[in-house]
């Protein structure tokens, strides 16, 4: 039986797990695009410590988290039983680009920092499979071409030359492999608050620097859209007929 959380309006922003302020806006723009998640079956592609299948579960859904590595199984096991959820999810050792479940099984799928890892065609192509008709696959994945993440990633993880991060171009191939596609870019200047926080950390300047210029984000991106490219994070959520 699902557990569904009585306060399921309230984001635990702990089970966001890592960047927690940066993916709570962007939770905040995709948990609706998932509603009545009661009962609703959800796959969740590397599920890592299973922060995201664990927040499902506390909404109702019946999840099941995958991922490569078994030591993460592990820990999401125990995340999930530690929020009292394990009754409303599962954990299996899974590659994402070979998914062995039947054609039309879920209502959603979810992934957050995956398909980076994955030839996205490829996953794209099982998700659309296994997604019930009327369902939806949201993929949150790390772009290319934000300069100072860029200069990060370079500097800092020898890694990530390996890693398939997004372009527009490539969320528009994503989204060709299903019927319908939005998507929704974040995290421009906000990075910048960042300063606050890993280089001095000054708490209050990092919480006010980060709110100010999330909002001058937003209205950048909506009054040059093309900046978009250089976000660091995309939101893409694609639809089954
Ligand atoms: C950056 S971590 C993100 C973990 C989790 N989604 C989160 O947000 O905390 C990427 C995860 O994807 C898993 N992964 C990478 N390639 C995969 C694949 N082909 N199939 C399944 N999981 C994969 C890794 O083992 C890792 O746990």
């Amino acid at each position: 039986m699902p557990v569904s959380d009585t306060s399921r309006d309230t984001l635990d922003k702990t089970l966001l797990l890592w960047w927690e302020d940066f993916y709570l806006p962007i939770f905040e723009y995709i948990l609706p695009k998932m509603p009545q998640l009661a009962g609703k079956k959800v796959l969740e592609l590397g599920t890592g410590t299973g922060g995201t299948a664990t927040l499902l579960a506390k909404r109702g859904a019946s999840v099941v988290g995958i991922d490569l590595l078994p030591f993460r199984l592990t820990e999401a096991k125990a995340r999930s039983a530690e929020y009292n959820v394990t009754e409303s999810v599962e954990f299996a050792l899974m590659d994402a680009m070979h998914l062995a479940f039947p054609d039309n099984t879920f209502d959603f799928i979810i992934s957050k920092s995956v398909l980076v890892f994955t030839a996205h065609t490829q996953t794209a192509k099982e998700c659309y499979r296994v997604l019930k008709p009327g369902g939806k696959a949201i993929f949150i994945e790390n772009m290319r071409h934000h300069p100072a993440v860029w200069f990060y990633r370079k500097a800092f993880l020898k890694y990530s030359g390996k890693l398939h991060y997004f372009s527009l171009h490539d969320v528009k191939t994503v989204g060709a492999e299903f019927d319908g596609l939005e998507h929704r870019e974040f995290h421009l200047s906000a990075v910048s608050a960042l300063f606050w926080q890993k280089c001095i950390s000054i708490s209050l300047f990092y919480k006010w620097t980060f709110r100010i210029l999330k909002a001058i984000d937003t209205a950048l991106l909506k009054c040059l859209p093309f900046l978009k490219r250089f976000c660091w994070i995309t939101a893409i959520i694609c639809h089954k007929d």
